[in-house]
This record gives C-alpha cells, structure tokens and sequence, in this order.
C-alpha cells in the first residue's frame, strides 16, 4: 500500500524528471545475521568486542536484521515510492554472496533500483592483521573481491560506488583510531589514504571491465571549510583541514594529483613515499559520478590544544568552532547553505560532473508514542537541504540524484544504537519498523517530485 499522499498541492520546487530519489543504508549497520552463511569478521567486529569503544557495548547483532527481513524492506521501501536503495555489501561475506542476489532482485521486482556500495567499513579482521589499509596488498585483495561482486551482480545493478567515506576508512580507523580498527598513528592513516585511493582506481577498473555501461563512481564526505577570520593562521587553518578533509581524495579522482601543499606538510608521515609509479593514473581513472556525503561545514581557527590522538594528521593544532546554527543529537550543526556551497563549488572544479548526494540526515531524540514518531526536526533537517539541492541545480549543477540516510536506525558505528538516523523507526528488540513523520513525508517529495512552498 502506498503512503503517498493525494497530488492536489502545488509544488513550488520541481526536480529535473529523471531525479533519483533514494535512501541509503550499508551493511554492518542493517543486516543482523553476524555469523551467518558463511560471514566472517569484520574489524567492526572486532572493534565492538573492546571495552568502551562502542556505545553500551553494542555489536553488529541484531542491527535492524536487514538480512532476514529484507522482503518487508523492500516492501516498505516501495510503499515510500523510492525509487533507488543504496546498500552496501559486506566483504566479509564474500564466500556466500547469495545475500545480494536475493535483495538486488527483490528490488527490481518492485520497481527499485539497486545502487551498491562495494566497501562501507567492514574489512575482514583476517586482513587487518596482515596491517589492513596500511598495506599496499589490500588494494589489491579489493580489486579481487570487487572483481567477483560486480561478476556476481553487475548484470542487474544501476550504480556502483567503490568506497563510502574514505576520510573515515583512514583517519576515524588509523589515526583518532574512533572507528575500528581503532589505530592511532598518522602516518598508518596517511597510508591508508593512498590504498583506499588505489583500490578504489582498482576497483574502477574491474566495474568497467564486467559491467562497461553501469555507471560507477566514489563516494566522499565533503565539507565546505571556512576561516574563523582572514588571519594569516586562521587562513593555513582552513587550508590544511580542507586539505585532510577534502583534497586529498578529490585531488586525486578527479585531477590525478595530490597537491604540493599536502605533499609537503605530509612528508613527514610519508605521502610522497607511498606513491609508485602509474598510482595517479589508475586513481583517477574516469568516474562517471561522484557520490557526495553530506553532514555540515566546518568553521576553524588556529591555536587549539590536540585533545587525544588526533584525526587531523599534521594539522592537530586546529581548533574547530560553533557557528550559531541549531544542531541535530550528534551535536552537529544544521547547515544546509553549505550544501549548495560544495555541490557548485565541485562544478567549478569538475565542469558538467554528474553527482549524486549518497547521504544526508539526520539524528534526533525520537520518541515512539501510540505508534507515531513526530520527528518534525528531521522534516525541516531534510527540506532544507533539498532546498539547498534545488538551489545547487539552478546553478548549473548536474545533480541527478538523492540518498537519505538513512532508511532506518540502525548502528550508529561508536555511538551504537543510541542514534537514530533512520526514516523508519526500528524497535531493536523485536524489529517492529515504524514510519516516522519524515518518512511520509519523504514519500510526498518523492511522489510530488518536488517541495510545496512551505515544505
Ligand atoms: C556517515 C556514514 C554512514 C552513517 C552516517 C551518519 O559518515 O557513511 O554510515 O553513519 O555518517
């Protein structure tokens, strides 16, 4: 049944026709099932065995129990009238990918499309412990298993993405180590960088190899960065973080080049050393989109204290400040403007690139009372930002799609179950799935195709 609404109102922003309009969820995050059919585990496993490194002691298990319920998932989904789902697939399952089989045709059964993240954080522990992304083999050992996903499903998927959020992969995973593999040390994340950034030119290659016409891209979290004040050092500040945050992935896809300016300030953690020959050329290797994250913008300045390990390798100095504007429950604040920012600010670097928002959302205090989650915040949290899409379209920008994440709580990596981004609540004791307020209202967007005048 559809919870589409009537189609009387009058839409005051339209989106182009062939918009699509998704939600995203990835692997570890939904599906539950840890052991089963094979799957070994992940460094996400393993990072939620150490004491205190995620929220309550929370695990993989049950998640929102996405691998045995995906029927009435994708049922749901259809009752939203989305159009795409972007999931993830977990390399830790690569000796039983039934899985996906199942779900990829579930979904074009019911009118959806299948987008498929190829890594989204869960490296199997086994090669961790062969030194995970700081070896230069793991890009390698990608190419193997991306070679059989897109073997396995690459004649019904309609977008690949090789990586979610490398920045995460490398800095949150080696060197704040907030995220498994729970490492702290610069130059381990340096490392990573560049072997994400390999096996994601690796990756390109088998995609456009087995699957020529689908089209296939990376997802990165950008951020718009901005000085705190036109002060030389204020200056440097946002340099540097928009260099760790941004560049150093968007240099490389789409330019082939790191900049000099990172080059430098990380040669003490060793970038220019990792790089052999033909690298740059196989990282930037064509994408035919590029998924954007997008959560915030950044306001810095010069002259802070590191306060632990830092994610900020070379740039631990930096003070990261509040700009007013209200903020969601991961304390984040809530600015859309930013949004259209960096989508143009990416056409001007990349003329006529096709992108894609592969996330956008939201965590909030959502209560469950009487079978209605009234999640007005999420409502305005996701109209803003698809203001700040339209807006972006209006300046040329080819954006030709949106992911919300995400479709349902799920396991907020270190801050476990506690947060909850989901369109769909999910009771986690017995995986009842709740449309919140925002879901309906999603679905009127979606079947509008656009926003009403107020929202
Ligand atoms: C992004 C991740 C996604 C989710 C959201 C809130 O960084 O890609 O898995 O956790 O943040």
């Amino acid at each position: 049944m559809s919870v589409v609404p009537e189609q009387s109102e009058s839409v005051a922003l339209r989106f182009p026709t062939s918009f699509v309009w998704g939600a995203a969820t990835a692997s570890f995050q939904v599906e539950g099932a840890i052991s089963a059919d094979g799957r070994v585990d992940s460094i996400w496993d393993e990072f939620c065995r150490r004491p205190g490194a995620v929220h309550n002691g929370d695990t993989g298990e049950p998640a929102a129990d996405h691998y045995r319920r995906y029927v009435d998932d994708v049922a749901m989904m259809k009752s939203l009238g989305l159009g795409a789902y972007r999931f993830s697939v977990a390399w830790p399952r690569l000796a039983d990918l039934g899985f996906y089989d199942r779900l990829v045709d579930e979904l074009l059964e019911n009118g959806i499309s299948p987008w498929a993240t190829l890594y989204h954080w869960d490296l199997p522990q086994s090669l961790e412990e062969k030194g995970g992304w700081t070896n230069r083999d793991t890009a390698y050992r990608f190419a193997d298993y991306a070679s059989a996903v897109v073997g396995r499903l690459g004649d019904r998927v309609t977008g690949w993405l090789t990586l979610n959020e490398p920045w995460c992969s490398a800095f949150a995973g080696y060197a704040s180590g907030r995220h498994a593999p729970g490492v702290t040390s610069g130059s381990a994340a340096i490392a990573a960088v560049h072997h994400l950034l390999l096996g994601h030119g690796l990756a390109m290659q088998e995609i456009t190899a087995q699957a020529p016409n689908t089209p296939a891209g990376i997802t990165l979290n950008l951020f718009p960065v901005h000085p705190a004040s036109d002060s030389p050092a204020d200056l440097d500040a946002a340099r540097r973080i928009d260099g760790l945050q941004n560049r150093i992935f968007t240099a490389p896809v789409l330019r082939g080049e790191y900049p000099d300016d990172l080059l430098t300030d990380l040669a003490p953690y060793g970038l220019p050393d990792l790089i052999q020959d033909g690298d740059l050329a196989t990282i930037s290797a064509p994408i035919d989109m590029l998924g954007v994250n997008y959560y915030r913008a950044y306001l810095v300045e010069a002259g802070g204290e590191p306060d632990g390990p830092s994610e900020w390798v070379g740039a631990e100095d930096v003070r990261f400040l509040t700009s007013g504007h209200p903020r969601t429950e991961m304390d984040w604040e809530v600015q859309p403007e930013g949004l259209t920012e960096l989508l143009v600010s990416l056409n001007e670097q990349s003329p006529g690139l096709p992108m894609y928002i592969t996330e956008n959302g939201a965590a909030y205090p959502d209560t469950l009372t009487d079978g209605v989650v009234r999640d007005t915040d999420r409502i305005t949290f996701l109209d803003g930002h698809l203001r700040a899409s339209h807006a972006a379209i209006e300046q040329g920008v080819d954006l030709r799609g949106y992911f919300c994440w995400s479709l349902m709580d799920n396991l907020e990596w270190a801050a476990g179950y506690a947060k909850r981004f989901g369109l769909v609540h999910v009771d986690f004791e017995t995986q009842k799935r709740t449309l919140k307020d925002s879901a309906r209202w999603y679905a009127g967007v979606i079947g509008r195709n656009g926003l009403l005048a107020d929202g």
